[in-house]
């Protein structure tokens, strides 16, 4: 696969993750917990996806900075496992605060970090929002 190719997979990752939080964000604002735990279910597997996709681009151009954005997503990851792993016997309403954390780390990783990749792969990309 090429870089621009990754790259194509990554953007439409992202999507997908942003529609994913949006949802999980007005689930966690109302109060659905049912709806949470299915969404965040799902956000594991699409995280572990996209960020094994992430490392195979960073590992294909040589990119300077993976291992710093490879923790990024390695600590992203244990704090959704372990959020994830402890629904079948947490309260939801105590584990809340632990999910919109993730999410605003997940949305700012994709603002810095993976801004960072994308201009460094692919220099004449345009800023997000444009
Ligand atoms: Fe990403
Ligand atoms: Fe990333």
């Amino acid at each position: 696969m090429t870089p621009e190719e990754h790259i194509d997979h990554i953007v439409r990752d992202h999507a997908d993750i942003n529609e994913l939080v949006a949802q999980l964000r007005a689930a966690t604002e109302r109060g659905d917990h049912a709806t949470m735990k299915s969404l965040l279910m799902g956000l594991e597997m699409l995280e572990a996806k996209h960020y094994a996709r992430e490392d195979a681009l960073m590992r294909a151009v040589g990119y300077a900075q993976a291992d710093a954005h490879r923790a990024e997503h390695a600590k992203m990851l244990d704090t959704l496992r372990s959020i994830n792993a402890t629904l079948v016997w947490e309260n939801m309403r105590a584990i809340s605060p632990q999910v919109v954390a993730h999410i605003e780390a997940a949305v700012a990783h994709m603002l810095h970090a993976d801004e960072a990749l994308n201009r460094a792969v692919s220099p004449g990309a345009a800023p997000p929002g444009d």
